[in-house]
């Protein structure tokens, strides 16, 4: 009998905000790959039986490359095993999740995705910062500060854009570069921008500041990796609405 492989979006950081859906099905495994991304309380729910094999991914640098993860997915599978991919966040959200379920649908397994609390959502919950709000933003706009070839070439002119809210994920490295570009193409020097630094977890960090000087708070408080950007008036409500003392 073949397997099947279940894509689990593990949310951005703290286990209650597992889904009851995620937590059932990880809890029923028999092999577990999960990413960096994934914290120490969601691997701990792991059954001690399964097979838990960590796959890495810290940017630019693959512990496992995603042509042999897609691979160990397809043979798990084939050995009839109840197979978890557990992802930090949501999968379809800068998580590949698209590219890992490409590859079984050619090798015909059968799996489902399992969506996740995605960073922007857990981490504007957790900072204080509505992504919309009828009096600042209208819209809300993911994007990725970090392309597939390294540069930060986003479609700046849409980018800037009044009554929008801007989240950037993966934009600590290009920072000083983004924040340049969007003032270039015409984003209000004053507009407040929020760094969230390990969101949702009882390491998180929040840094406000507006988008010429938010690069250099970054540097001054050395902002690490998983860090989220937020842009936009809706950041001004930010030390109004928090609420979470990690
Ligand atoms: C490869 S993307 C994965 C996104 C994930 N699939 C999701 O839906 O949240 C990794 C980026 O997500 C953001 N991120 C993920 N978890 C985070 C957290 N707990 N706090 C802040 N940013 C986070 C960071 O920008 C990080 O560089």
């Amino acid at each position: 009998m073949s397997g099947k492989v279940y894509l689990v979006g593990g949310g951005p950081g703290d286990p209650e905000l597992l889904t009851l859906k995620a937590h059932r099905i990880l809890t029923q495994a028999d092999v577990v790959l999960y990413d960096r991304l994934v914290g120490d309380q969601i691997v701990a729910l792991i059954p001690d039986n399964a097979e838990a094999l960590y796959v890495g991914k810290a940017k630019s640098k693959h512990s496992l490359p995603q042509e042999d993860i897609n691979k160990l997915l397809c043979e798990k599978a084939a050995e009839g095993k109840c197979v978890v991919r557990l992802k930090g966040g949501d999968p379809f959200i800068f998580g590949r999740g698209g590219e890992e379920i490409e590859e079984l649908v050619d090798a015909g397994v059968e799996f489902e995705v399992i969506p996740g609390v995605t960073a922007a959502a857990g981490c504007a919950a957790y900072a204080g910062i509505p992504l919309t709000h009828r009096d600042y933003a209208q819209s809300v706009r993911f994007v990725t500060g970090h392309l597939k070839d390294g540069s930060t070439d986003l479609p700046w002119n849409e980018l800037v854009h009044p009554a929008q809210t801007l989240v950037i994920y993966m934009g600590l490295t290009g920072l000083a570069e983004t924040a340049e570009k969007l003032v270039a193409h015409g984003m209000n020097k004053d507009i407040p921008v929020a760094v969230v630094e390990k969101g949702t977890t009882l390491s998180q960090r929040v840094f406000t500041s507006n988008i010429c000087e938010i690069n250099q708070v970054v540097i001054e408080n050395e902002v690490k990796s998983p860090s989220l950007l937020i842009i936009g008036d809706v950041v001004k409500l930010q030390t109004r609405l928090s609420w979470f003392k990690p």
